[in-house]
């Protein structure tokens, strides 16, 4: 297969940016298809170290990025972005990176409408990073957003504005939050325009001209299919679709041209923000996993919650994600654990499940089913072969590909590039 997409499989930060960044090198073009900056994904070359959130992971190997129109961009934090990492010494300009011209755009307004509802959904927030992105999801489903073109039409935004504005600043006056200025707004969108335009095109012709002459593309996904506005742990849930599927209508693709799936997994699990969590820890080995995976948000720095590997959870996401393999990470991170719980079923009501129920009530009476695995005195880290794994190590790998019904076709045992052992290339299955 030519092509491949990767996702997260559980509830973000599962690492898709060092996976992306290691096999670029193998891709022509690198996409990002949905979500926006609340995105954050670490890749670790040699001594530097690179936070992306906008910008498509490729970058890095200096491959032609792509931001497609399912991505709801921030124009001032995609200026920041190129501007940070330029100073890391990447090249972004508008021969490496292109931006979608129908893609939406996330003003201001937005992250102060996000914070404002969080604040009054009080002890029932969902624990958004706070930047807008559902605000800007509504405008677009709701007919109103204004988008990378509208730039290039002065009066188009002028009327934008007048729509976008009646609408939020009802809202944010009934919130108790302060209004916005018309005038103010399209000032800054004005300035703006002549710094962004230069990356705008219709991506999909240019999509569609890589696939015919044959180019590899890789889709970059964000967040994960637990954080799916569909198959997610609704409402505690981003505003986009995290699954493979959105990869082609969030860059103007047909759904055949997406190719091979790959699921991004931690050896154990991981969250930030509200909502159910059946294998959280709150105890000493939650802890120890936080601080050995270094477990904090790269986006608004929050300590991570922990707990052990949900493998009813994943294969969920397998299914419903679309998923054909699997990348287990972090598994380092369980080097020297004396035992280790894989949830395999959950508890709620008397009712035995092999899924997470619908309900939010359901969801958070959840308990899980463990079985206990043996733990591992050797150590994984680094290892670059099935070779250099503790025994037990490779069980805990066998057994969870058997749990969640999809090939582990790579293990990643740090966060440096080669700190990885590919069992089956994606981009040749
Ligand atoms: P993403 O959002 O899915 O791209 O993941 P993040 O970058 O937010 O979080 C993953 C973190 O784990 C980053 O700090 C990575 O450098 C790190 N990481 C990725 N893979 C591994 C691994 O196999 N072992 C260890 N110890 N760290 C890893
Ligand atoms: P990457 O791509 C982890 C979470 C937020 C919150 C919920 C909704 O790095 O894996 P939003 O701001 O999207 O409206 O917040 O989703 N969230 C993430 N959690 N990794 C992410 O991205 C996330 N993006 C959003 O914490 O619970
Ligand atoms: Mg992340």
């Amino acid at each position: 297969m030519a092509n491949v997409a990767v996702i997260g499989a559980q509830w973000g930060d599962e690492g898709k940016g060092k996976v992306v960044d290691w096999l670029a090198s193998r891709a022509d073009i690198v996409v990002r298809f949905q979500g926006g900056h609340n995105a954050g994904h670490t890749l670790v070359v040699g001594n530097q170290t690179y936070k992306l959130s906008l910008l498509p992971s490729g970058l890095v190997r200096g491959k032609l990025g792509i931001i497609g129109n399912g991505v709801v961009v921030d124009p001032e934090a995609l200026l920041a972005e190129i501007a940070r990492v330029r100073t890391q010494g990447l090249s972004v300009t508008p021969e490496t990176l292109r931006l979608a011209d129908n893609a939406t755009l996330i003003l201001p307004l937005h992250s102060a409408i996000d914070r404002a509802r969080e604040t009054a959904r009080g002890d029932r927030k969902i624990g958004t990073t706070g930047r807008g992105i559902g605000p800007a999801y509504e405008d677009k489903v709701g007919r109103r957003a204004i988008r990378v073109c509208d730039l290039a039409e002065p009066e188009t935004l002028s009327e934008k504005l007048d729509e976008l504005l009646l609408h939020h600043n009802t809202l944010l006056a009934g919130l108790g939050a302060e209004t916005f200025e018309k005038q103010a707004l399209l000032d800054d969108l004005l300035r703006l325009a002549p710094q962004i335009l230069p990356y705008a095109e219709p991506v999909w012709e240019r999509l569609d001209e890589a696939r015919r002459a044959g180019r590899r593309i890789l889709f970059e996904g964000a967040q994960a299919v637990m954080l799916d506005n569909d198959h997610g742990t609704y409402p505690f849930v981003t505003s986009s679709n995290t699954v493979a599927a959105t990869a082609a209508s969030g860059s103007g693709i047909g759904p055949s041209a997406i190719g091979f799936v790959l699921g991004i997994a931690k050896a154990y699990t991981t969250r930030v923000g509200s909502g159910p969590f059946p294998t959280e820890l709150h105890d000493a080995t939650g802890q120890l996993l936080g601080e050995r995976g270094r477990e904090f948000g790269t986006v608004t720095g929050r300590k991570r919650r922990c707990g052990w590997f949900d493998a009813c959870m994943v294969r969920q996401a397998v299914k419903t994600g679309g998923i054909h393999g699997l990348v287990l990470t972090k598994l380092d991170v369980l080097d020297g654990l004396p035992e280790l719980n894989i949830c395999v079923g959950y508890q709620v009501g008397g009712e035995t499940l092999r899924h997470l129920p619908a309900g939010q009530r359901a969801q958070a009476a959840a308990t899980p089913i463990y079985e206990t695995m043996q733990g591992w005195s050797g150590t994984s880290g680094g290892a670059r072969s099935w070779a250099e794994l503790p025994a037990q190590a490779i069980k805990y790998v066998r057994r969870i590909e058997e749990l969640v019904e999809a090939p582990i076709t790579v293990v990643s045992t740090g966060p440096e590039r080669d700190d990885t052992i590919m069992v089956r290339d994606p981009f040749e299955d």
